[in-house]
């Protein structure tokens, strides 16, 4: 059979809610057309995110049952560190409410002024931690990625050439670690191919640089390496995803993407000295280490979610899905970041819109525009996220996992096409109120004059 289908049934349903347009425009108005400041009750597919908001399985549910809320040495942190161990075979496993709270206690640790931390490209909670500290966050991406048509197989690897020479010209004193987001999130959800983990591994190894993955979507990238990359075919998720996490020296994980988790994250490393470190940090502000900041249940449900998401049958359809919606949409004029990614199709919306200037945000214009005619949440990813730092001005559609079925999509591709189809009418925005920090969160707009 050629059809892939969703591999799962339905057990327990979430209502939608349906408004009307004139409603959507009256809720646009009173949110400053920022589609952050909503309420989640009037949209109808929200694609804001795939963080937090996968549905979980009865395994999972019931997972949770069992969870051992004892303030130390709970049962619940004791499975859950079994799973990790036998996943990445890092020595120390330490549990966050989030993957940002993981990365704040690795960059505290390890990070001074005056130090560079590459990455192939940061995450913006990445970099801020990264930045807070008084460090510097670069990213190396390959030099074709910045074409958002180009059609490259790994798009998400890092310039190791780049990465090189960058640690010729700062000296390996300065670059404390080097991170590797897999998949690339902010450079359009993009694979990070085995061969270029390797390559970069090697460069780190020479020089004595600590190489840590950024693995919040680990298994997505696994299953792009057996798609993808000579030599694994035969092989299954887990045995990559094993051996994609034994060339590093830690990890930083958001549970919320590829462990079907609604909260969690975890911290990993192999240095003793670091752990011990960390762990002081973590009992500041998280928890103890055998909860860091989660509630017993709620590692249990990440221990069984680590395991689902590496089932062939859930990958298959995860990926396919993902990019039914984007060659449904770019087949039909749509520009997209090609290929499609992992979690998240990423309309081009500078090429889409070409009539609305940057200053006066495109991808945001589509944004409010596909939820007045729709319903549907996306979020800008462009001048409003990066100020004048955006490299292009992207729409991101991001899939909850397990979430919605294909007549949802074929909805999205729908609505998408009938807005493609009066493009030339969307006009731009200007900011009205801008908080000096999170702009992207709370800033309110108003229609462009002459708009
Ligand atoms: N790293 C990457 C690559 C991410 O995509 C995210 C979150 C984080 C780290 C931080 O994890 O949210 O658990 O603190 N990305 C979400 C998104 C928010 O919408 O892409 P967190």
């Amino acid at each position: 059979m050629k059809t892939v289908i969703e591999p799962f049934r339905i057990k327990s349903v979430e209502p939608l809610h349906y408004t009307s347009i004139e409603e959507r425009e009256e809720f646009l108005r009173s949110a400053g057309y920022n589609l952050f400041l909503l309420d989640a009750k009037n949209i109808l597919i929200d694609l804001l995110t795939d963080s937090g908001t996968s549905a979980m399985s009865t395994e999972q549910w019931a997972a949770m049952m069992r969870g051992d809320e004892s303030y130390a040495g709970s049962e619940s942190f004791y499975r859950l560190k079994a799973v990790v161990e036998d996943l990445t075979g890092f020595r120390h496993v330490i549990p966050t409410h989030q993957g940002r709270a993981a990365e704040r206690i690795l960059f505290t640790v390890m990070c001074r002024p005056g130090h560079v931390v590459p990455s192939n490209t940061h995450f913006d909670t990445t970099r801020a931690n990264i930045e807070y500290t008084g460090a510097r966050a670069v990213d190396l991406p390959l030099a074709e990625a910045a074409d958002t048509q180009a059609r490259l197989p790994f798009k998400g690897n890092m310039d190791v050439a780049a990465l090189e020479r960058f640690i010729g010209t700062e000296g390996a004193s300065r670059v404390p670690l080097v991170m590797l987001t897999v998949t690339d999130n902010s450079g359009g959800g993009q694979p990070v191919s085995m061969a270029s983990i390797e390559a970069v591994r090697a460069v780190t190894a020479r020089h004595g640089i600590p190489l840590y993955l950024d693995a919040c979507r680990f298994a997505e990238n696994s299953w792009f390496i057996r798609e993808r990359e000579t030599g694994y075919q035969g092989w299954s998720p887990k045995k990559i995803a094993q051996r994609m996490f034994r060339l590093a020296d830690g990890c930083t994980f958001s549970a919320k993407k590829d462990a079907f988790a609604n909260i969690g994250g975890f911290l990993c490393t192999n240095d003793d000295r670091l752990a011990a470190q960390e762990k002081d940090l973590l009992i500041l502000t998280e928890g103890f280490p055998t909860y860091g900041g989660l509630a017993g249940r709620d590692l249990d449900a990440i221990a069984v979610g680590l395991g689902e998401v590496l089932d062939p049958d859930y990958l298959r359809y995860r990926i396919a899905s993902t990019a039914y919606l984007g060659r449904h949409i770019a087949d039909h004029g749509v520009p997209i970041v090609e290929p499609p990614g992992g979690h998240a199709i990423y309309i081009d919306a500078g090429r889409m819109l070409p009539h609305i200037p940057r200053g006066q945000f495109p991808a945001q214009s589509l944004a409010v525009e596909l939820y007045r005619h729709a319903g549907i949440r996306s979020v800008e990813i462009g001048s409003v996220m990066f100020g004048p730092h955006a490299k292009h001005e992207l729409l991101r559609l991001a899939i909850p996992r397990r979430v919605y079925t294909q007549s949802h999509i074929d909805y999205v591709v729908e609505a998408i096409l009938e807005v493609s189809a009066h493009k030339q009418d969307l006009r731009g925005f200007e900011i009205v109120e801008e908080p000096k920090f999170l702009r992207h969160f709370s800033a309110r707009f108003k229609p462009a004059p002459g708009s």
